[in-house]
């Protein structure tokens, strides 16, 4: 059975995925690992429409980590390229699409040019309604969270904020997708168990999600089985399976 047949309150709002695995799907190709990427961005593709079609609101994307300027220069540098391109040919069928494109991250340290076109494809799609994609370009999780502390330390520091006032809700809402649901959901492609620094304040009580398929490998089929793994899943937030059984009779006999 296809997830689409399912009930749609057992739909994630917000999907963020570790693309990962881009590498090892060349070298098992004996290509450069730059072939893996390009095929990467067919993927993306394929998943930003499939999420799309199915109503999620909000997708998150890692596209390129703040570690990963460590990477030989020129992997970095087609990874740069690649990102421009993709935005260049798809800002139009994204906007066609009713989507709405964000990019988070410290873009400060990208060239002007793709920082042009970052800006571009934003302001061209800002008013779409349909789903929210953020892709994490230069992003870190700690990174996130020291900007959104900087932000509240300078309040602090212009006398318009105590320190006593700082709250969890004024840390999240100086963090880089504010005012947009938390992810349900997250799945990291390649096999590795780890976080590598994604997003970390906001998978608190995100449904993980790791799967061995590689990234370029990723279709609607993996897609769906996350969606269903995802679906069986029991959401407790700290509460006790039998106070949750109590609330939904509740709901759904008021
Ligand atoms: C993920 O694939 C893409 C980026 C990090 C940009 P990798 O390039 O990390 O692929 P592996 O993990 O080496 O296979
Ligand atoms: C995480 O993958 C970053 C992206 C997918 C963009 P990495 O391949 O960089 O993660 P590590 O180095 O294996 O932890
Ligand atoms: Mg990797």
């Amino acid at each position: 059975m296809s997830f689409s047949d399912k009930s749609i309150s057992s739909l994630p709002r917000h999907v963020a995925i570790i693309m990962d695995g881009n590498g090892r799907w060349a070298k098992r190709r004996l290509l450069p690992r730059t072939a893996g990427h390009q095929a990467g961005v067919s993927a993306v593709r394929k998943t930003v429409e499939q999420c799309a079609k199915l109503g999620i609101e909000v997708l998150t994307l890692f596209a390129f980590s703040s570690e990963n300027w460590r990477r030989p220069e020129e992997e970095v540098n087609v990874l740069m390229r690649l990102f421009d391109r993709a935005l260049a040919q798809e800002a139009q069928r994204l906007h066609n699409n009713g989507i709405r494109l964000q990019v988070i991250g410290d873009r400060s340290a990208f060239s002007s040019n793709l920082q042009h076109r970052i800006a571009d494809a934003e302001k061209l799609t800002k008013d779409n309604k349909g789903m929210t994609l953020l892709i994490a370009a230069n992003y870190g999780g700690r990174w996130d969270i020291t900007q959104a502390a900087r932000h509240l330390a300078a309040q602090v520091e212009q006398g318009r904020m105590s320190a006593a006032e700082i709250t969890e809700e004024k840390l999240a809402s100086h963090l880089s997708f504010a005012g947009l649901p938390e992810p349900d959901l997250f799945i990291r492609t390649g096999g590795e168990l780890r976080i590598s620094n994604f997003l970390l304040w906001q998978l608190a009580y995100t449904e993980l999600y790791f799967t061995e398929v590689l990234w370029p490998d990723f279709d609607g089929q993996e897609l769906d089985r996350a969606l269903a793994e995802y679906a069986r899943r029991e959401r407790r937030f700290g509460h006790t399976s039998e106070q949750l059984i109590r609330q939904s009779h509740a709901a759904t006999s008021a």
